[in-house]
């Protein structure tokens, strides 16, 4: 497991994150100058136009992907500077992810989807915490449940669950409400910024969502690979 963010740094900072396809003429900027620290227990939304770049920035924040200029620091290192072991030590001891489409795995109950990632490595899974999570989002009562089994909105609160079973320091979502009905957005919302607070976590969530957007510390308008405050 990798170095902990300490609860006195920020999350994250990048600085000048440059992103780009191609070389020469031919080179597409997708990803331009940009700056974002997120600090501890803060909240941050990105909004903006499909194409824009906001899922490769979260990417590059979540270090999944590595960027073309600029730095990218956490828990006081560059990450640059590391080998791929010790970015996917950090990104595993700190970093929760929630996606558009949840990504359960058919074969497992709810519960399981819950505590498996924490089983790779061999660690033994904390249970008691799954089972904590999934009341938390409301389903105590559907734990022994397959995803077939549930709704939408149901799905994606075990991936909420999911992302959260390791503590991490800091949610990233991408477009977490935008396969869902506006009711059920509303209630997969609520339920996140309440685990948000309940947590102490800091969360940067690429969203359509403006109730979303509009419960967060800050919120960014991605354009054309730039990022400015709104
Ligand atoms: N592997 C790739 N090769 C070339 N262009 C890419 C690649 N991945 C993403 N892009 C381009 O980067 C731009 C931003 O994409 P993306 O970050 O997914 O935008 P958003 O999430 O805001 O809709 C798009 O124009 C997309 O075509
Ligand atoms: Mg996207």
């Amino acid at each position: 497991m990798g170095k902990k963010i300490a609860d006195s740094q920020p999350v994250l900072e990048l600085r000048g994150i440059g992103r780009w396809y191609g070389e020469g003429a031919g080179r597409v900027n997708v990803l331009e100058g940009v700056d974002l620290t997120i600090p501890a227990g803060k909240s941050v939304a990105i909004v903006g136009p499909s194409g824009s770049g906001k899922s490769t920035l979260l990417h590059v924040a979540g270090l999944l992907d590595k960027a073309d200029a600029g730095d990218v620091m956490v828990a006081g290192a560059n990450v640059a500077k590391l080998d791929d072991d010790a970015v996917a030590g950090l990104r595993n001891a700190n970093f929760g992810f929630v996606y558009q489409f949840h990504h359960l795995l058919r074969e497992f109950t709810a519960l399981e989807n819950v505590f498996l990632p924490m089983t790779i490595g061999g660690r033994k899974p904390d249970v008691a915490r799954a089972e904590g999570l999934l009341k938390a989002v409301g389903l105590g009562h559907r734990m022994g449940h397959y995803p077939t089994q549930m709704s939408g909105g149901e799905q994606q609160r075990v991936a909420v669950a999911r992302a959260l079973m390791n503590k991490p320091k800091l949610l990233l979502a991408d477009e977490p409400t935008g396969n869902l009905d506006p009711h059920t957005a509303d209630e997969v919302v609520a339920m996140l910024f309440r685990l948000i607070k309940d947590e102490g976590m800091s969360a940067l969530i690429v969203t359509h969502n403006m109730e979303l957007a509009r419960r967060c510390d800050g919120v960014y308008r991605m354009d054309e690979g730039k990022l400015s405050r709104m």
